[in-house]
């Protein structure tokens, strides 16, 4: 049966989402087609796989994946699953490898996916072809400057194409290192969250959430001497806006209050960091100019590039992607990135601000994990109570967003409703 997802009314500034797509498990089979099997998903960042052998074992929209630079340099992505029998060629997390020699009956396949080995292949006679059964690579794989994605689809468009207007903020990312080159930081973020996955994605940039669920980050800050007042008519320290950038991506930007380790120097960094932020700073400017140096250090970025990468280019940089388990139970995966060559103090605290706010254990994210769940709790009602309001400064002109309104949502939601509607 045919069913309206959301009512999308700009004459009357309406905008609603129908709260059974947060709840239904057949939804979720719809997503897994229109959604996950054809958009560019994010598989992880060219420093993970720095040398040939290097690999690290991922799972990526519900498909398990081993991402991993071959011995002739190439970097591809697998499916984890064994050409023979379907078992997974690769159970380490991570590591390096020559090849991956299959548990099951031990076939082996080198690092570039040829199936080398094969016990007692004689048996198998004549037409047996090793080259017809090496690992299989990915429909689509390629980057945008180090970061990596893969898509189920043989005909989607191309990454580049696909980015749209989610580019200009990644280069602000890899702006931050002199030699642009960006690291994932040692050590992978892992957590679960009974919530539909959906729900995080809106989250992840929703800053009207901010100042009503993370007061307990804004009273630290507030102790720590960091001026979190918020100024007249604004629900957040500084002013912001939200922009759309094509595709389901958007993002919000704020003048920064949380400071930035690389460039902004915040109390909590102690007196002794000033110099060294000073001089980071210095370096920003000469390379990049005033404006584009006042931009990268003075500016946090909430991104989402649709359906699910969320790049937060804030107190840190932090990377993290989900995917749903079931309709209600999404697992989360998080990175810290920075600059290859930053100094170990400079590092240190780029991490320690990630731990604080973004991690698992930090101020932000166990708010946001219980938010969600009670979101999730609150909409088994959806029967009753069955759309849920995202119009919030609809009838703003893209040029008037704050970054507390609901644009950036919307504009998830639209594409979103696109895709699961298009035959
Ligand atoms: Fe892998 Fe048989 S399933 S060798
Ligand atoms: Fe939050």
């Amino acid at each position: 049966e045919a069913r309206q997802y959301i009512i999308d009314d700009s004459d009357k500034g309406m905008f609603k989402v129908h709260r059974s797509v947060l709840v239904q498990p057949e939804i979720l089979t719809q997503e897994r087609k229109k959604i996950f099997d054809r958009c560019w998903l994010y598989v992880g960042h060219v420093s993970e796989v720095k040398q040939p052998g290097d690999f690290k074992t991922r799972n990526v929209g519900g498909r398990p994946i081993i991402f991993t630079r071959g011995s002739d340099g190439e970097v591809r992505a697998f499916l984890n699953s064994c050409t023979h029998r379907g078992t997974l060629v690769c159970r380490e997390r991570q590591g390096n490898a020559k090849s991956f020699q299959c548990f099951y009956h031990a076939w082996t396949f080198n690092n570039c996916g040829e199936l080398v080995a094969v016990p007692g292949q004689d048996a198998y006679g004549q037409n047996f072809d090793k080259r017809e059964l090496g690992l299989r690579s990915v429909p689509r794989f390629d980057h945008y400057k180090g970061f990596y994605f893969l898509s189920f689809d043989k005909s989607a468009v191309s990454l580049d194409e696909y980015l749209a207007g989610a580019k200009e903020y990644l280069d602000l990312i890899v702006d931050q290192s002199p030699t642009g080159e960006l690291q994932i930081i040692q050590g992978t973020q892992e957590y679960d969250m009974l919530g539909n996955w959906k729900l995080l994605s809106e989250n992840s940039f929703d800053d009207y959430h901010v100042a009503p669920t993370h007061i307990t980050y804004l009273e630290y800050l507030k102790d720590s001497g960091v001026d979190v007042s918020m100024p007249k008519g604004l629900l957040m320290p500084k002013h912001g806006f939200g922009k759309s950038l094509g595709n389901g991506h958007a993002m919000i930007e704020n003048e920064t209050y949380r400071g930035r380790p690389i460039a902004r120097w915040m109390p909590m960094y102690g007196e002794e960091a000033k110099e060294e932020i000073a001089q980071i700073r210095r370096e920003l400017t000469q390379r990049l100019g005033e404006q584009r140096a006042m931009r990268v250090a003075e500016t946090n970025r909430n991104l989402l590039i649709f359906p699910n990468l969320v790049i937060n280019d804030g107190s840190s940089v932090t990377v993290r992607t989900y995917f749903p388990v079931t309709e209600k139970h999404m697992k989360i995966t998080a990175w810290a990135i920075g600059p290859t060559d930053e100094s170990p103090r400079a590092r240190a605290r780029r991490l320690d601000s990630f731990l604080t706010f973004y991690g698992p254990g930090g101020f932000a994210t166990p708010d946001d994990v219980e938010a969600l769940e009670v979101v999730q709790q609150g909409i088994a009602t959806w029967q009753e109570l069955e759309w849920s309001d995202l119009s919030r400064g609809m009838m703003k002109k893209d040029e008037d967003q704050l970054n507390t309104d609901e644009l950036h949502l919307r504009t998830f939601w639209r594409r979103w409703n696109e895709l699961m509607t298009k035959e």
